[in-house]
Parts: C-alpha cells; structure tokens; sequence
C-alpha cells in the first residue's frame, strides 16, 4: 500500500483520489478551494458525477482518503507519491496557462521532508513536463507523465476499468512505483517518454475530435440527401476499422477537454511549423455547428425569431454531466438570445449560470410551455421517454421540434409534429 496524495480535486483529481482508494490506497487530496474542501470533509461532492459520491461515502467511512485545504498534511507523510491534477486553461494568448500546475509543484517541493514520486497528471502541451524537470532540476527530481483518460458522467468507472495506463518517464523507478498504484487494474500499460505520454493523451482526444467532425458533416449530407445517418452509421460501424463508439452525429463536441485540446495540439504544431489542416478543419468545422443549429432554428421559424418563445432540452455538454463548459446548447441559447428570442430550458441535472437571460424550467413540460419550437441539444436518457402528445397539447399550433441528438423516438414524434426533425435527417 502506498499513500498517494492528490493535488487539484476536480474532475480528473477527485476521481482519481477516490479510484486510488478503492484500489486499496491511502489517500490525501488538497485543494485550495476552501469551499470544496469543507464539502468534501462533510462527505459531499459538489458537482454530479455518476458513482463518484457512494464510492467517496464508501472510502471516506472506511478511513482511506482524507481532505485537506492546507500542504502541511505533506509533513507528516513519508514518500508520497503525488499527483498534480489542477486545471491547465488558456491564457489570453491562446496558450496554456501553467500557473497553477508551477503553484502546486512549489508549494508540495516547499511541505515535503521526503517527496517519493511528482506525477503530472493533468493534461499539459507536448514538452511541458521535460520543462518542469528541468525548471526544478536543483531538487533532483524526476517527474512522471500519467495522463487521464476517463470521460465525465462515467469518470468512476474509466478509472477503473481504463483502455490504458499511459506512464512516461526518464527514470524507470519512478515509473515503477507509479505503475504500481495501477496493480489492481487489469489494463495494458504503455512505458514510454515523457513526450510520448503527453502526445498520447493530445493526439487521443483531437483524433475523437477529428472524428466527430466528420460524422457531424456526414449527418448534414444525410439531412440533404435524404440519407438516414441512423443506419449509414450503423453500417459504417460493422467494419471493425471504423468502430461502433463516437459515431453520433451531435449538435458539436463541447466540454472542457476536445475543444481546449485540439486547440493547444494544433498550437504546438504551429509554433514548431509544423502543418495540421485535418485538426484544423475539424476545430472549424465544429465552431460552425452551433450556428447550423441556430440557423435552421431560424428558418423553420420564418426568419425572425424576436420574441418567439424556444424551449431547450438539455444544456450540459453532454449526458450524465452538470457540466456546462463549452456547452453546445448554451452557444445556441446565447445565439437565440442575441437574436431576440424567448429561450427556456430544462436540464435533469445542470443548472443555469448566475445572470443568465435564459429562463429556467423545472420539467420539460414547463419549458415546452407556450413555446413555438423545441430544441433537444443533450442526449439525457429520460428525453426519450417524453410523450409528443403530451408536449404539443401545450405548445403553440405548428410548432416545430428539432433533436439534435437524434435521441427521440422519431416514428412516435412524426405522427404527432408535423414539424419534426432529427439531426442527420432530412
Ligand atoms: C474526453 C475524452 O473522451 C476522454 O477520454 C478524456 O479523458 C477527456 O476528454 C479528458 O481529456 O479529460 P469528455 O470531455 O468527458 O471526455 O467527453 P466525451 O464523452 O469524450 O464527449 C466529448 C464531446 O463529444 C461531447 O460534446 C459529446 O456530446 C460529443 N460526442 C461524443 C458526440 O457528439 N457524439 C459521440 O458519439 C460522442
């Protein structure tokens, strides 16, 4: 058993704080956000993440992980492996701003009588870790690589049941020892360079990008064709060089990992000249599918959406998350807005940011209420449960529905909206 500390509790650092417990671990997490660490002292996560909160009751009662908002926990324990989860934004330049990353690393180096390993596990631009390393040269320390793969609304079980563990490192000791914390997993383990870790984890994200992009322009050529998307991907998906996952044509891929990503590798390949029109033909093709959405909105509804009232379903990025960062549905919210429409939302979990001009509903019945168009933008499962008869008894004559996660059960939908459409179908 090795003790594990865990710098930055978001996301990725919580859950990996819970998961290295579940495996048997015992573990300290810091952060320096006082309210976050009281939540999580009193047994509480603050954001919703499937099987996160039982798995941290379940370890916090057993006793092997604890919180603390203060680095002098450090102190007290004799070679800690820590990993470094805090954020990496952008800066105002585009680039990546390492500021908290350089500020946790100082501050543990500064608490520590016997660092035993400083992992990087937050997501940082090819070559940064090699700087770090040598940046922090004096202490003799050699970092490691140990980027995260797992997806929010199912972050629990990717940790635990991940496609990979990535460890990158010039010191196979340290490479060791981490690898070790991972002895309960049943994963392949790819032993490489620092470089190489963190062009895994870039070139991952942006290829699933890349990816989405295509199927999101192969749903708009379907829409005009007359193509059903539904089963040219299912077709497509049958030849095993394809695969069956990431192939649902959305409303854009959003969150706070594809877009953030996909910029910085394509700003690394800029810096060192290096060319990447496919990336950068995926980024923006994806920065125009929020206006397609707005704008066939906007036809459907003559042109002039002043004070029409639109509903939307959905504002999280994706399913399963409260998360709105790079949200698509509140692109389209904010662009409806702007042109004068009455936009009102229901999400089953996200809530709405303070001063929002969107109005809040408590149930999709609510927001469907009096509204001339209804905008599905987050493929939450209880969407497809919805009854059309229900919603167009409350809705405006001849309004239209528009799904842009293909998540309703169509043949149902058509009989009742004479006005139905479904991404990918024209
Ligand atoms: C993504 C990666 O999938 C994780 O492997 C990675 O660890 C994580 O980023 C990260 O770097 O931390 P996440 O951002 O949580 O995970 O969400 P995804 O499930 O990948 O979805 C990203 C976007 O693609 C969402 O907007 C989603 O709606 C969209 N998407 C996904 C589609 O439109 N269609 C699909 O078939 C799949």
């Amino acid at each position: 058993m090795s003790e594990v500390v865990i710098v930055g509790l978001g996301y990725v650092g919580l859950s990996a704080a819970v998961g290295f417990a579940s495996l048997g671990h015992k573990v300290v997490g810091i952060d320096i956000d006082e309210n976050r660490i009281l939540d999580l002292i009193d047994g509480e996560v603050s954001f919703f993440e499937p099987e996160l909160q039982a798995l941290l009751t379940k370890e916090s009662e057993a006793g092997s992980i604890q919180f603390s908002r203060s680095y002098d926990v450090l102190s007290k324990i004799h070679n800690p492996i820590v990993f470094i989860c805090t954020p990496t934004p952008e800066a105002s330049n585009g680039r990546q701003d390492l500021s908290y990353i350089r500020s946790a690393i100082e501050s543990v180096i500064q608490h520590s009588q016997n660092l035993g390993v400083l992992v990087i596990k937050s997501t940082v631009s090819v070559g940064t870790t090699a700087q770090l390393e040598s940046d922090y040269k004096q202490l003799g320390l050699s970092l490691v690589s140990n980027p995260e793969f797992l997806s929010e609304g199912t972050a629990m079980h990717d940790f635990l049941n991940p496609s990979r563990i990535v460890v990158g490192s010039t010191d196979q000791n340290a490479s060791k020892l981490v690898l070790e914390l991972y002895s309960g997993i049943d994963a392949p383990k790819v032993l490489c360079g620092l470089e190489s870790a963190e062009t895994i984890k870039y070139a991952s994200n942006s290829m699933l990008a890349v990816k989405l992009s295509f199927v999101n322009e192969i749903a708009s050529l379907c829409e005009s064709t007359g193509a059903n998307a539904s089963d040219v991907f299912f077709g497509m998906s049958l030849d095993s060089r394809i695969g069956e996952r990431f192939l649902n044509p959305g409303p854009g891929w959003g969150g706070s990992c594809f877009p953030k990503d996909t910029r910085e590798l394509a700003n690394t390949a800029r810096q060192l000249g290096i060319q990447m029109p496919t990336l950068e033909g995926a980024i923006e093709s994806n920065s125009r599918r929020s206006e397609q959405v707005t704008s066939r909105i906007q036809s459907l509804l003559g042109g002039n959406l002043f004070g029409k009232t639109i509903a939307i379903l959905g504002l999280a990025f994706k399913a399963n998350t409260s998360d709105l960062r790079d949200s698509p549905a509140m692109k389209v919210a904010d662009a409806l807005l702007a042109k004068g429409a009455v936009v009102r939302a229901y999400d089953p979990v996200a809530s709405l940011p303070d001063h929002s001009k969107i109005q809040w509903a408590q149930s999709a019945l609510e927001a469907c209420d009096g509204a001339e168009a209804l905008l599905v933008m987050t493929e939450w499962e209880e969407f497809a449960d919805l009854s059309p008869t229900e919603l167009s008894r409350v809705m405006l004559d001849d309004s239209v529905v528009y799904d842009t996660r293909g998540v309703l059960r169509a043949r149902e939908w058509e009989t009742v909206f004479h006005r139905f459409l479904s991404v990918g179908k024209k």
